[in-house]
């Protein structure tokens, strides 16, 4: 476990790249290894959980090579051609990768075991092996729906519409990745629309899709059986991973930082939104379309930062964002409240749990409730520091990150217990924050 301590930072200047989007990358890699030929992705985010959905698509029988250029080169295997894996497919921390590889085997005749760590294992997957069962696939999970599962997919599996119950972009993606090999029309039901990274992937790919409304809810129709064409996919950055740095440099005075390329997709884009809300200074230059995705460079220049109560209405399109978002709150001016937070309880850590302990040991005001944070800003003050504690991050990358910009914003420094996983989803944070910082 490498502990660091992240200390109080000069000004961040200059300009940085985050690598590419996460839940692009999962999805480009796993819709290619379905498409029949060869496509090529470059902007690949090569963090662990993205490398976890690479070795599973290989195991299916995807051939996937990555060239020294950073390019990666993918010959699907074919939508109804996975084949049965020898071994179980271990998805790391990566709840993405389960939930959608789970979709996707659903629908093949094939018998496959999923396994993960610590974190992982503890999170619930009843809400995907609900519908899948309901489309005919059958689960015998670890006690509470957990990991490690083992999956016997139908062939062929029965089209369901499905009405999702919680706002979940895995969810949703695994019934229409299960509804690609099943023959007929199946269809979810979104009360509250989530990132559409799948839509608008899979049409790029050649998917039957029609999306509509119906009483004011989204609804997505995928036609099965589909056969995927391959594609080249170009993967915008990172929004979630840009984040840290939109804060960062927020907080830090005299800040100013240009972060280039990023994903600003309107179901991720929340965090942008509610950093101007709060007085940010977040300019967007050279605006343009990568992938399918729009994409802006974002100016940052240090702000003084007020409280608010945060929209629980625009939650979905930041939901990865709320750790970071509470450090912003804990420098601004006065008091933010959050709520309609449910689902952070149940990421990577518990993020309300988790975030509350480790702001309270950095020195902020914090009360925690079912459903959110009430956080009491310093109004630009550093914070204290963690002094004699340290941040427990749980196995989660997005605390040990959002702990780390508070650290940059504080007088003692903040220590983090296990800065390790990280490299889930964002290898090249220790150097950005390093090269951000000494210019
Ligand atoms: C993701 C969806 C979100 C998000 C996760 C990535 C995706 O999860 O938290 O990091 O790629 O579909 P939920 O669908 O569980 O909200």
């Amino acid at each position: 476990m490498p502990s660091h301590t992240f200390t109080s930072s000069p000004p961040l200047k200059g300009r940085l790249r985050v690598p590419g989007d996460k839940s692009i990358s999962h999805r480009a890699l796993m819709f290619a290894g379905l498409a029949v030929g060869r496509s090529r992705i470059t902007g690949l985010l090569e963090g662990e959980d993205v490398l976890a959905t690479a070795a599973a698509m290989r195991q299916l029988g995807a051939q996937i090579e990555r060239s020294e250029d950073g390019t990666w080169t993918v010959h699907g295997a074919g939508v109804g051609s996975l084949v049965e894996p020898h071994a179980a497919l271990d998805m790391g921390n990566s709840g993405t990768s389960t939930r959608l590889m789970m979709g996707l085997l659903a629908s093949h005749g094939i018998t496959a075991t999923f396994v993960g760590d610590a974190s992982l294992s503890g999170r619930p997957m009843n809400r995907v092996i609900d519908p899948l069962s309901q489309m005919g696939a059958s689960f015998e999970a670890s006690a509470g729906g957990t990991l490690p599962c083992m999956l016997r997919g139908a062939s062929p599996a029965v089209p369901i519409t499905y009405r999702l119950p919680v706002a979940s972009a895995q969810v949703k993606s695994a019934v229409l990745l299960a509804g690609l090999n099943t023959p007929g029309i199946t269809r979810v039901v979104e009360p509250v629309a989530t990132r559409d990274h799948t839509e608008r992937m899979l049409t790029g790919f050649g998917a039957n899709l029609e999306i509509g409304e119906e009483n004011g809810e989204r609804v997505i129709a995928i036609h099965g059986e589909a056969d995927l064409k391959p594609m080249d996919v170009d993967v915008p950055g990172d929004p979630s991973s840009a984040a840290f740095f939109l804060v960062a440099a927020s907080i830090v005075p005299d800040s100013d930082l240009v972060v280039e390329n990023i994903g600003l997709n309107p179901t991720r884009a929340g965090i942008v939104t509610v950093l101007r809300q709060m007085g940010a200074d977040i300019e967007e230059q050279n605006r343009r379309e990568v992938g399918g995705e729009p994409v802006a460079d974002l100016r940052v220049r240090h702000a003084a930062l007020e409280g608010i109560e945060v929209d629980p209405a625009i939650v979905p399109s930041m939901v990865d964002e709320f750790p970071v978002l509470f450090v912003a709150a804990a420098l601004a001016q006065g008091t933010t409240r959050t709520s309609g937070l449910d689902e952070l309880r149940v990421k990577e850590s518990d993020r309300i749990a988790v975030m509350a302990a480790a702001l309270t040991a950095a020195g902020v005001r914090v009360e925690e409730h079912e459903d959110g944070l009430t956080i009491h800003g310093t109004g630009g003050e550093p914070l204290r520091g963690t002094s004699n504690a340290r941040v427990k991050t749980h196995l989660d990358h997005r605390i040990a990150m959002s702990m780390a910009v508070a650290g940059l914003a504080s007088s003692s420094g903040v220590e983090v217990d296990d800065t390790a996983p990280i490299a889930t989803s964002f290898p090249t944070f220790m150097d950005l924050i390093e090269q951000a910082s000494s210019r």
